[in-house]
This record gives C-alpha cells, sequence and structure tokens, in this order.
C-alpha cells in the first residue's frame, strides 16, 4: 500500500516525500511538474506526471496503484496572483481537489492530509491565531483553501472521507542534508530572496513597507521549518489512521521575526554582506501573524525540532550555495 503525494515535486511535497521514505513508507508521487522539479523526487520513487483535474490520470494512478492515502500539496499559492487572476485559483485549487476527492470516494480511499494555509484567517483578529479564530480571507489563494476546507467537512459527512487540514504558517529552511530546497520561479519569498542577495544573484532586497504597527516597523511572521511541517503530515497522517477524527491544525512556530530581523540573521548565518532597500507596503500583507500550534504539539504530538531562526536559516543557506541556479544546474 502506497501514499499518494500530490504535488510532491514541489517545495513542501518533496520534503514530505524525503521525510515519508525515510521512515520507511512506501510513495507515489502524482505531480504535473508547472512548479514541481522532477529532480526534487528521488530515482526509487515512482512519478506519475499529471494533472489532478485530469480524472482518466487520476483512474489511472487509483487503478494501477494500491493507495492507502493522499497527502495533497497540488495547488497554486501566490498571495498576489491570486488577486489578478482568481479563475486560476478556483479551477486549480478547488476543481482539482473537487476531482481528486471524487476519485478517492470512487477508489474507496479514505484518507487525505491537504495542504491548507494561515491566509484563511485573513488580518488576524488576536495573536497568536488559534484554530477557531475567524476565517475572513483578504484574497482568493486563502479563499480557495478555506473553500477546500469546506469541501472536505462536507466529504467526510457524506462519504467517510476522513482529512486533516494543514495550516502552514511561513514555510522555510531546506533539508538538512542540502539535496534538496526552496526553488520558485519567480522568486517571491523574504528568505530565498535574502540569500540570493548574500549569493551576489541579486543586487538588494526591498523591504516592504517599515510603518506597520510592530517594534520596528516592518511585518513580523511566524516562520517554521519545512521538515518540521513535513513531520505534522505523517502524524496527521498516522492519526487519521489510528481512527482520529477529521480536524485542522495550525503549524508554526509560535514565534514571530519581523523583516528586519530576518535579514540580521541572515548577515550572521551567511557572513555576507546584504544591502537593502527600504520600499513602498505590499498590498494584502497583514502587520503580524504568528501561530498558536498547541493543538498540534497535544493533539497530533508534534514536536517542531528547528525552532530558532538560525537553524532555519543555515540550512537554507546550504542548500542555496550547493545550488545557485536551484534545481537546473
Ligand atoms: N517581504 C519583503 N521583501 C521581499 C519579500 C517579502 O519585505 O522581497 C516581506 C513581506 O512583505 C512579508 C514578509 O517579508 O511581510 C514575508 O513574505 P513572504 O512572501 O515570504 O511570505 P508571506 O507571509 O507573504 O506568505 C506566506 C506564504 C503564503 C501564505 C501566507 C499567509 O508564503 O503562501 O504566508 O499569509 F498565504
Amino acid at each position: 500500500m502506497a501514499i499518494l503525494v500530490c504535488g510532491g515535486a514541489g517545495y513542501i511535497g518533496s520534503h514530505t516525500v524525503a521525510r515519508l521514505l525515510e521512515k520507511g513508507k512506501e510513495v507515489i508521487v502524482f505531480d504535473n511538474l508547472q512548479k514541481g522539479h522532477r529532480e526534487a523526487v528521488p530515482e526509487n520513487v515512482k512519478l506519475c506526471v499529471g494533472d489532478l483535474r485530469d480524472k482518466d490520470a487520476l483512474d489511472k494512478v487509483f487503478s494501477e496503484n494500491k493507495i492507502e492515502a493522499i497527502i495533497d500539496f497540488a495547488a497554486d499559492s501566490l498571495v498576489g496572483e491570486s488577486v489578478t487572476e482568481p479563475l486560476k485559483y478556483y479551477n486549480n485549487n478547488m476543481y482539482g481537489t473537487m476531482c481528486l476527492l471524487e476519485k478517492m470516494k470512487e477508489h474507496g480511499v479514505k484518507y487525505i492530509v491537504f495542504s491548507s494555509t494561515a491566509a484563511t484567517y485573513g488580518e488576524p483578529e488576536s495573536i497568536p491565531i488559534v484554530e477557531t479564530d475567524r476565517t475572513m480571507p483578504t484574497n482568493p489563494y486563502g479563499e480557495t483553501k478555506l473553500s477546500v476546507e469546506k469541501m472536505l467537512k462536507w466529504s467526510d459527512n457524506a462519504y467517510g472521507i476522513k482529512y486533516t487540514a494543514l495550516r502552514y504558517f511561513n514555510a522555510a529552511g531546506a533539508h538538512i542534508d542540502g539535496h534538496i530546497g526552496e526553488d520558485h520561479s519567480p522568486e517571491s519569498h523574504l528568505i530565498p530572496i535574502i540569500l540570493e542577495v548574500a549569493l551576489g544573484k541579486r543586487e538588494k532586497i526591498f523591504i516592504f513597507g517599515n510603518d506597520y504597527p510592530t517594534e520596528d516597523g516592518t511585518c513580523v511572521r511566524d516562520y517554521i521549518h519545512v521538515t518540521d511541517l513535513a513531520d505534522a503530515h505523517i502524524l496527521a497522517l498516522e492519526r487519521l489512521q489510528n481512527g482520529g477524527e477529521s480536524a485542522v491544525f495550525n503549524l508554526g512556530n509560535g514565534k514571530g521575526f519581523s523583516v528586519k530581523e530576518v535579514i540580521e540573521v541572515a548577515r550572521k548565518v551567511t557572513g555576507r554582506t546584504i544591502t537593502v532597500e527600504e520600499a513602498e507596503r505590499r498590498a494584502g500583507d497583514p502587520a503580524v501573524l504568528i501561530a498558536s500550534s498547541e493543538k498540534a504539539v497535544k493533539e497530533l504530538g508534534w514536536k517542531p525540532e528547528y525552532n530558532s531562526l538560525e537553524r532555519i536559516i543555515e540550512s537554507a543557506w546550504k542548500w542555496h550555495v550547493n545550488n545557485p541556479d536551484g534545481f537546473d544546474k
């Protein structure tokens, strides 16, 4: 019996595949390779190149393999793009997961761990954010993820498909041995951009906004190591397979760092010059996003290992130094 990892060639997906293999699990990756990288999938793992919206491709995977459960990362995830191209997000993120659920129902697969996001909350009412807080997304990316959470709830109700939705805060870092890491094109995330400046691939980093109501005026985020995220998926799946009820969990470190603090830590870790320029606010950025992950700690037995920003950036730096051009060597 294998675990089907949809979007397993992407950033968080490939790190989860690595952890599943380290734990001796059988894994099959399903990925359309639009954002994912073939090189991020180990050679001994079966890679099915396909799109969730292609029901024939899904039928083929489900009928040719014995699938015990799904971990689903396959989605578009750029907040800014989702505002200018909302229908792309409804199509890929919502319709794609709908096709997957239809096929799970037809083929009798009962468990799914779903990649959700802090963007389901929108502007937080209070910090730290707990799972029962108001969900009022401020962009179509968060909206489509929240809509899928609801689709999962009703699918459990009607068909008994058990799900866990994991709401990630800011995923960062790379596998500790440096063989896989973050490689987006275009890159929009803070830490990889800072490290590209440290590497000399970019001239400077623009700090988006210095007048937020935070200590130094820059946005505060909760950075969580990608391997800690990966481990939470495995714990979530085991919990479902042991009879646990469907649930939603936040995943973060519970500590916030401002953009300026992240840059300072990156200067220390890399020993390189990192030139900054203060720029206008980026549309849609909440001032502070920090998770309470107490529920995941208590109910999943999750213990984030990389709970210092230094260690997170060190692991990302190792990947960047060894792979300055990402997977396209
Ligand atoms: N930032 C800069 N300069 C840059 C890039 C980012 O100042 O060049 C700032 C952003 O304005 C933000 C912080 O750095 O304040 C972090 O930005 P990221 O783009 O790295 O991450 P976000 O917090 O915007 O987004 C993350 C996930 C999304 C998720 C969102 C939830 O990447 O998928 O959290 O709000 F939707």
